[in-house]
């Protein structure tokens, strides 16, 4: 690939070689659409290569998990977009004897080394915008393919060349990392970059991947026109956005047919010079209402599409099917999202379409409330407390969701709490490339801040989270923001 890094390669190798030597592994990965999409190439690719495995998924790995998944036996333990993080607490049972670890991720790495340790951060690439875990997992899959997959040349090679593997074994499985990556939000302005771009390049190659300059906004596969239109509030385009009304008078107003009979056409029913005709009138409104240039060009983007997915399906978008992923395993059934990843078109998919409609419904309240009960503001970062409003899985999405509506400035961090338990509170905090650029870095102010109220936390540097006691919110408020006042100074 355009892996920029060999040393990458080269872990991956040695990652690769040891997991080609265990008897069985246990895939560990994390509840998200990048854990779950890290889960899903990390199996495909360990079951073609003939490796024994079986896979859980965590809500978040702590010591206590580490612990659990010590419990089970295994000798080699997978895990995938999470482990970096908790390496310290996994190295004590590896100098145990308990288990070997392998780790693919792309998270800040706890203060602990250990030998098959694949993480984009420890080779200078951003784990927060230039790999995902799904992309680490990806990176980890082309090393097991090269080594386990029979050519398909019918072994040409000549005498003294590598054994006769199929050196490009398990590049579908790049339309899935895409799928991680997007999830994770690493599509910043608009696009992939950095590792992210070489992942695009080779399941392009691989016919699995199409990329596309098009309208940025959420539903191109699956929302009638005016719902499109209507719901997209990033960029907020004035009598448009939010306005049902609006939408249509826009949409009946151009020279496009946008209905065929009495149904709405979806964005992916318009021909191209249709769409183009819609994108174009639709930036010349937000001109003409004042949007500013710099928001304008928000509206186009890249968009991913899953070619060998049905048009017109969620699963053809990489940003629609994320949601669709979190809208499983965010909601403990991650067996679900699973089920898709691997080719479930069946019944798992229609129960994946039920749970997502759940999410959206959970989104749009959670947003309503955060948009109706505002944020407090401090010196230097803003926060807000759902207590058992929002579920704790989705109270970062929606954070983030909310920067930039009214009341919530997009040029200052904030901080999301929800309850957990009884006994604990989920913390979830975002940021912004801009903010990261000026000295940001959330995962510190994460770990910092929880270890201080007797918690812990951790993530990346534009967005991270943390568990702490309930009762120690504001004790927290005040810690984090005298780290960002420190950080941003
Ligand atoms: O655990 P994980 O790395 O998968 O979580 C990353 C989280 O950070 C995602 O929920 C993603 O939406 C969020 N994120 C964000 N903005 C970014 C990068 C990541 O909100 N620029
Ligand atoms: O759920 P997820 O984090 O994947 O959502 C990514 C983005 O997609 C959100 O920030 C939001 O802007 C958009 N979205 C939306 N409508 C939904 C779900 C997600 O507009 N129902
Ligand atoms: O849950 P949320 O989407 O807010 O998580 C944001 C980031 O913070 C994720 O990368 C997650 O893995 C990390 N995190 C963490 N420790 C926690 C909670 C979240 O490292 N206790
Ligand atoms: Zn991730």
């Amino acid at each position: 690939m355009s892996v920029p890094v060999p040393e990458l390669a080269d872990r991956a190798d040695a990652c690769a070689e040891r997991l080609l030597d265990a008897d069985r592994v246990l895939l560990a990965s994390h509840i998200d659409a990048d854990g779950l999409t890290s889960a899903a190439v990390a199996a495909t690719a360990l079951r073609r290569a003939g490796i024994r495995f079986e896979t859980v998924f965590k809500k978040q790995l702590d010591a206590h998990e580490v612990e659990s998944i010590a419990m089970r036996g295994y000798d080699t333990v997978l895990f995938t977009d999470f482990g970096s993080g908790q390496l310290d607490a996994i190295v004590e049972h590896e100098d145990a004897g308990e288990f070997t670890p392998v780790v693919a991720d792309h998270h800040q790495p706890a203060d602990a080394e250990t030998e098959f340790h694949l993480n984009p951060l420890l080779f200078g690439i951003d784990g927060a915008s230039e790999l995902s875990g799904a992309g680490a997992a990806y990176v980890l899959a082309r090393a097991l393919g090269e080594r386990t997959s029979p050519a398909t040349d019918g072994g040409t090679a000549a005498a003294g060349a590598p054994p006769e593997h199929d050196a490009t074994a398990n590049r579908d499985l790049a339309a899935l990392a895409v799928v991680g990556a997007v999830g994770d939000m690493q599509a910043s302005g608009g696009a992939l970059h950095g590792a992210n771009e070489g992942i695009v390049a080779e399941g392009v190659e691989a016919g699995v991947l199409e990329e596309a300059k098009d309208l940025a906004v959420y539903g191109k596969q699956t929302r009638e026109l005016p719902k499109l239109l209507e719901y997209a509030t990033d960029v907020f385009v004035p009598g448009i956005s939010n306005s049902q009304s609006g939408a249509i008078e826009f949409l009946d107003g151009l020279d496009v047919d946008c209905r065929s009979g009495s149904e709405w056409k979806r964005w992916v029913d318009l021909t191209e010079s249709e769409r183009q005709t819609v994108a174009s009138a639709l930036v010349r409104r937000a001109i003409q209402r004042g949007v500013p240039a710099s928001k304008v060009e928000r509206l186009v983007g890249t968009s991913y599409t899953l070619t060998a997915e049905p048009e017109g399906t969620e699963l053809r978008d990489a940003s629609e099917f994320s949601t669709l992923l979190n809208a499983t395993a965010r909601y403990d059934r991650a067996d679900v999202g699973l089920a898709v990843c691997l080719g479930d078109r069946g019944g798992g998919l229609e129960r994946a379409r039920e749970l997502l409609s759940n999410h959206r419904r959970n989104l749009s309240e959670g947003l309503q409330w955060v948009k109706r009960s505002g944020v407090t503001s401090e010196e230097h970062l803003q926060w807000f407390d759902a207590e058992d409003r929002i579920k704790e899985t989705i109270v970062g999405i929606v954070a983030g969701m909310a920067v930039g509506s009214d009341g919530v400035d997009r040029g200052t961090p904030i901080l999301a709490f929800a309850r957990k338990n009884d006994e604990e509170t989920k913390v979830s905090a975002r940021g912004t490339h801009t903010l990261v650029r000026a000295g940001l870095d959330l995962s510190r102010v994460m770990g910092e801040a929880s270890e201080t109220v007797g918690g812990k936390g951790g993530g990346h540097d534009v967005a991270a989270g943390a568990t702490i006691p309930a009762g120690r919110e504001r004790e927290f408020v005040e810690v984090a923001d005298r780290i960002v006042g420190e950080q941003l100074g």
